[in-house]
């Protein structure tokens, strides 16, 4: 397939098609053979990759570095932007120029909603949404999709629990996203009433043809679902603490609620588990890959796209 991904900006999961998404699965099954065979190569020697993230991060900063320097590119890292010229008032078109103007790719993490896919608009090289406040997280959605699809084969079907913050969590908004774009998914939503998942998702959900039903309770669907994926409660979208406070650890996976899951289910969380809602008991659980599938196929993900983005 010719690869149309290249000098493409990924800052939401509709500008994919599922074609598209099929070849940054190819690539990242190659990128897992690469990285297990002799650790990387040179590919991308030569090239530059900025990450310029205005929020914090651990696992979306590090694995993109990861994966730029297993393909032999340079990387400008700030993770962080207090200590460069935002903290002297610089604009953020200017800052966006000024990087681009060293690199090659520009991956931007931001609180704001909009802000990677306004960078693209200044940017002469492919921006890369790492994180946009409560929008999107279009890479998280992608490698957790294909750690789904790797798992069971298909998403045809299967019953997906989002369970949480899914009104601020921008890794379930991409994720519903991708997911439908797969097949006909089954997705129950569970979250309490302040946090339920925004409504235009729902809607395209039931445009594409996958299914959904929104919950509270948890421990009524453990038994049927084939994927439960956890989020933290996202504090920093709180304008009120107490409320954060009352809602943080609303749900708990622990082994004994975890205990009427199919032996076949998948554990996820985009991590980190901020408040408690897997219990560490867990962690060691095989059904758990919030601590291994979920972040190596992050990394080959990313490697893959950095790949498909910077070279024809
Ligand atoms: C997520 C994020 O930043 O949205 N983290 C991540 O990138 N793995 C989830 C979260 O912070 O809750």
């Amino acid at each position: 397939m010719k690869n149309t991904l290249f000098a493409k900006d990924i800052v939401t999961i509709d500008s994919l098609s599922k074609a598209e998404i099929e070849l940054i699965f190819a690539k990242a099954s190659e990128m897992k053979s690469l990285v297990k065979s002799k650790g990387g190569d040179q590919r991308l020697s030569g090239k530059i990759i900025t990450a310029a993230f205005f929020e914090p991060s651990t696992r979306t900063f590090s694995s993109f570095l990861a994966a730029a320097q297993r393909l032999g590119a340079g990387v400008i890292a700030h993770n962080g932007m207090q200590n460069t010229s935002v903290a002297k008032g610089e604009s953020y078109e200017h800052t966006v120029k000024v990087l681009c103007h060293y690199s090659d790719c520009l991956i931007i993490r931001h609180p704001q909603p909009g802000k990677p896919k306004e960078a693209s608009e200044y940017a002469q090289v492919p921006v890369i949404n790492a994180g946009d406040g409560i929008n999107e997280h279009p890479t998280q959605a992608l490698f957790d999709t294909y750690t789904v699809v790797k798992h069971f084969g298909t998403v045809d079907k299967l019953n997906v629990a989002l369970v949480g913050d899914l009104k601020n969590g921008r890794t379930v908004h991409s994720l519903t996203k991708s997911l439908t774009k797969f097949g006909k998914v089954n997705f129950v939503f569970v979250a309490p009433d302040q946090l339920r998942m925004p409504k235009y998702i729902k809607d395209e959900v039931s445009q594409k043809g996958s299914l959904y039903k929104e919950v509270e309770n948890l421990s009524e669907v453990t038994s049927r679902c084939d994927v439960i994926y956890m989020t933290r409660v996202q504090k920093e979208r709180f304008t009120d603490l107490a409320e954060y406070e009352r809602l943080k650890d609303f749900y708990i996976l622990d082994r004994k609620l975890a205990s009427n899951m199919k032996k076949n289910a998948l554990i996820m969380h985009p991590l980190p588990i901020a408040a408690g809602e897997i219990a560490s008991e867990l962690d060691s659980d095989p059904r758990s890959v919030y601590l291994s599938d979920q972040l190596s196929n992050g990394m080959y993900l990313r490697m893959a796209l950095l790949d498909l983005l910077l070279r024809k």
